[in-house]
């Protein structure tokens, strides 16, 4: 098959990679991408512009920063392309809804969990869909593994919001809760009473900031669809809301390598200064 990922970024370049192993063509699209993408995407064929879509590919599968999938998706559409359509992006079910109603039997919702894959077993697509069968044959015996689920036609996209709304909100409580006792003057007597009685979480604080840090930025946005998501069942948005808040403040460390002295230099200074 002829299939284009939109784009290819850290995990995208590796959904590149698992396709291209399990014997497709695989297509990337240069227009408004940065130098880095660019080198990610050497091994792949390149399009020029999203209308040359249309007639070259099969398929198109977008991985993207969340908070740019459903404008990806109107792109897309609005260029004639008439293959088949996979989100593979963080966005809350109502827009994936959206999604579907746009581009009907030809849309396969997707969900990724894990890093970007390098060594089988660490990351999933799950999918889902009439067609997430179909769709899961394209990545076949590649070291992405793409896991069909039942239910709905956007179960991969709840199930996503799921997951990450433990991974990355526990993240973002964690060092909201350590910058806060720096502000409060605290921040060495909360880290002598975790190693007491918490043991391992002064070193989960650290392997926090230096995980989630650099990607702060496209953060802010996965938390703010799975409030929505929260919200949109009846259920309490806040926990996401305050997570997107503290996400949206680390947007400044985006690609850099950062420690949790980085994360507690914007978070925990502010107060702590008076
Ligand atoms: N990385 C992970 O560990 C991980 C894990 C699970 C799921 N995911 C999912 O994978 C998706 C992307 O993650 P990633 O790690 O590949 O991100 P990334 O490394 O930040 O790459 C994002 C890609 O999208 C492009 N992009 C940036 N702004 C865009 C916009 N406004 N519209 C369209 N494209 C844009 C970037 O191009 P330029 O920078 O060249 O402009 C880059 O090629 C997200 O939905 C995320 O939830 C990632």
């Amino acid at each position: 098959m002829k299939i284009a990922v939109l784009h290819p970024g850290a995990m995208g370049a590796s959904v590149c990679a698992a396709l291209a192993a399990a014997g497709a063509q695989v297509f990337w699209v240069e227009d408004g991408r940065s130098d880095a993408t660019r080198q990610r995407a050497q091994a792949f064929d390149s399009l020029p512009s999203l209308p040359a879509l249309r007639g070259n590919v099969e398929a198109v599968v977008s991985v993207c920063p969340p908070a740019a999938a459903q404008a990806m998706s109107e792109a897309v559409h609005a260029t004639g392309f008439d293959g088949w359509y996979m989100d593979a992006n963080a966005i809350e079910p109502a827009r994936a809804q959206l999604l579907h109603a746009r581009w009907g039997e030809r849309y396969i919702d997707g969900g990724i969990v894990g890093p970007p894959a390098g060594q089988s077993g660490t990351t999933r697509l799950y999918l889902s869909g009439p067609h997430a069968a179909t769709a899961a044959a394209w990545f076949s015996g590649s070291l992405l593994e793409a896991v069909p689920i039942d239910g709905s036609v956007t179960a991969a996209s709840a199930l996503k919001m799921c997951y990450a709304a433990y991974t990355k909100g526990q993240a973002a409580l964690l060092l909201a809760v350590r910058a806060l006792a720096d502000r409060l003057g605290v921040g060495e007597a909360l880290v002598s009473e975790w190693a007491l009685s918490q043991p391992g979480l002064n070193e989960r604080a650290a392997a926090s900031a230096r995980g989630v840090g650099p990607k702060a930025w496209r953060f802010e946005g996965e938390m703010l669809e799975i409030a929505r998501t929260f919200a949109a069942t009846g259920m309490p948005e806040g926990f996401h809301l305050a997570a997107a808040e503290i996400y949206g403040a680390l947007a400044g460390l985006k690609d850099r390598d950062v420690g949790l002295e980085d994360v507690l230099g914007v978070l925990g200074k502010a107060k702590n200064a008076e």
